[in-house]
């Protein structure tokens, strides 16, 4: 084979795999006059399949994920058995003739085969995944097949299009990607949500197996050893003195580096011991795999606070771990959150990139998802593309939390379960009231009370509340989070202790006030709360590949 010429890397043409097919995208979407003719390689997964004729072909309903439209698919029983190709869930990869389709067919084309490439076949009698309809929960029970529907497929794609959108968005704004751990020693949130990574527990087990197999050595065969040693070495020493030979020296002394061996062996085993490693009555983190407490992390905020006090505008987006016990169809164990970080900003210039930006996501997907969408409003929320064009163009309502506390309190149409106080966290009924039922659209509430609200955040003149915004969306609530961030030290130390946190693990984090302060600013965004804003979908758990809640992280 020729070897490409490496400068056309950066070209726009699309890598030629091995053996090339065409997306059923690019045929479902181009016109009929020049796709009428055309030979392609199509491979997918039939959706539904019958045979016609009786027997002597059959329609098959190809899917093959580029797009939520189906190819008409018609092949002749002399080309294939046909019985192996019906079924739902079967893979086939067939060649064949693009055709125009009778009068009044819904697709613009239908693919003529002329051969079966390769097929991978489904016993319909196992098949879980029946062609009726299925519940969104039935499915999460299927979470290695459930990609082969409409709805997760085109969730998928949405999916894909925010995380490119949020790229883009960045990138255009003047922001660097930070990689941010994943694995951390220190509690953002101070919530005490974390999960906790050690591997204290499976070193314990493997312990105890060990020792079932094979015995903790006694102190006698520990004295046995040393006397062995012992008697190895006079030999050494006998032999040395009295002159002997080089060969018969070497030989003792390598006697003796084994015994030597096997004493430290049996040494170390005799120090074994079955069950977590204490010390002072508690668990003795000194043993575990960093030597201290580590958990998964909340969110990346402190560490990429970091690089924004260095390389100014940065984010990071990845998944973050909380162990809350909420069963809500808004919350997850493990879910994606995209946190930029901005120097030199202010609450104001905070909501005004979070507000850009959402607008910005769902501008984007009207302009590059309208097929998933439309499949979204009729099988799930008949608002949803008016509700992204009404974001996308409509200023969003700003108001302080002492109002919002207010307007709730005055509300009359409707009880709510958490009575509204000032100094209480607003529940998600006082949101959804605030962003569906008053403004109608997207709400930024600002300046919490600092009691309900996280360490790190600036503290007002008024020494009450805090320099916060949550940004509350319609169907789902709070969407982000964010604040000002406390560039001043001696504040920052006395909100750390005020909350009841040691100061120890943040040390590195006021080091950042130490030296070169800045006053900095910067938000979450939960990335599944985003699609359920937009998909319309009710669960969260529909809404991210491999969803873990309590009780359940399969696969
Ligand atoms: O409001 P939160 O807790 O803010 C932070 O973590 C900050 N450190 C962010 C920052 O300033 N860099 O979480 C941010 C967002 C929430 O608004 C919500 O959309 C989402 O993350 N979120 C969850 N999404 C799904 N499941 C959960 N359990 C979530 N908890 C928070
Ligand atoms: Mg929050």
């Amino acid at each position: 084979m020729e070897a490409k010429d490496v400068s056309s890397a950066g070209d726009d043409a699309a890598l030629e795999p091995s053996r090339p097919r065409t997306f059923i995208k690019d045929i479902v979407r181009g016109a009929t006059e020049e796709l009428v003719g055309r030979k392609v390689v199509v491979g997918g997964w039939v959706k539904t399949g019958r045979e016609q004729g009786k027997g002597s072909f059959a329609f098959l309903e190809l899917n093959d994920g580029s797009c939520l439209a189906n190819l008409q698919v018609i092949v002749d029983a002399a080309v294939h058995p046909l019985t192996q190709l019906v079924p739902t869930g079967t893979c086939v990869l067939v060649e064949g003739e693009l055709k125009k389709p009778p009068e009044g067919a819904k697709q613009n084309v239908e693919l003529k085969v002329e051969s079966v490439l390769e097929v991978g076949p489904v016993d319909p009698a196992k098949y879980p995944l029946p062609k009726t309809r299925l519940t969104l929960e039935f499915l999460r029970d299927f979470g290695h097949l459930r990609a082969r529907t409409n709805t997760i497929s085109a969730v998928a794609r949405i999916r894909d299009e925010l995380a490119y959108a949020t790229h883009t968005f960045f990138r255009k704004n003047g922001f660097r990607y930070v990689h941010t751990p994943i694995i951390t020693t220190s509690d953002c949130e101070g919530a005490g949500e974390m999960f906790q990574v050690t591997t204290l527990f499976s070193d314990a087990e493997k312990v105890e197996k060990e020792l079932k197999q094979n015995p903790r050595p006694s102190e006698s065969d520990i004295e046995a050893a040393k006397l062995l040693v012992k008697e190895k070495g006079e030999t050494v020493s006998q032999l040395k003195s009295s002159k002997a030979s080089k060969q018969e020296i070497s030989a003792s002394v390598s006697e003796l580096t084994k015994a030597k061996e096997s004493l430290s062996r049996l040494e170390e085993r005799f120090k074994l011991k079955a069950g977590i490693p204490q010390k002072d009555g508690k668990i003795d983190y000194a043993h575990d795999f960093f030597g201290r407490q580590a958990f998964l992390t909340v969110s990346g905020q402190l560490q990429v606070e970091t690089y924004a006090c260095a390389l100014g505008n940065v984010y990071t987006f990845g998944p973050t771990f909380r162990a809350e016990h909420s069963h809500t169809s808004r919350h997850l164990a493990e879910f994606w959150m995209v946190e930029p970080e901005i120097a030199f900003a202010n609450l104001e210039d905070d909501m005004n990139y979070a507000e850009s930006y959402v607008k910005f996501l769902c501008k984007w997907l009207l302009d590059n998802c309208l097929e998933d969408m439309e499949f979204m409003v009729k099988n799930f929320d008949k608002a949803a593309i008016e509700r992204l064009k009404l974001v996308s163009s409509s200023p969003f309502e700003r108001i302080s939390y002492t109002k919002a506390v207010q307007l709730l309190k005055n509300v009359t149409d409707k009880k709510f379960e958490n009575e509204v106080e000032w100094g209480i966290d607003l529940a998600s009924e006082h949101e959804r009231y605030l962003t569906e039922v008053l403004f109608k659209k997207p709400v930024i509430v600002y300046n919490y009370p600092k009691g309900i609200k996280a360490f790190y955040m600036k503290l007002n003149d008024d020494q009450k509340t805090v320099a916060a915004m949550d940004v509350l969306v319609p169907k789902v609530g709070e969407l982000i989070g964010g604040s000002q961030r406390e560039e001043r030290i001696d504040v920052l130390v006395k909100r750390i202790t005020d909350s009841g946190l040691p100061l120890e693990p943040y040390e590195w984090y006021l080091d950042l006030r130490r030296f070169g302060t800045v006053k900095h600013s910067g938000f979450g965004l939960g990335f599944e709360r985003m699609i359920l804003f937009a998909t319309g979908i009710d669960n969260i758990r529909d809404v991210i590949p491999f969803p873990r809640y309590p009780g359940r992280a399969d696969l």
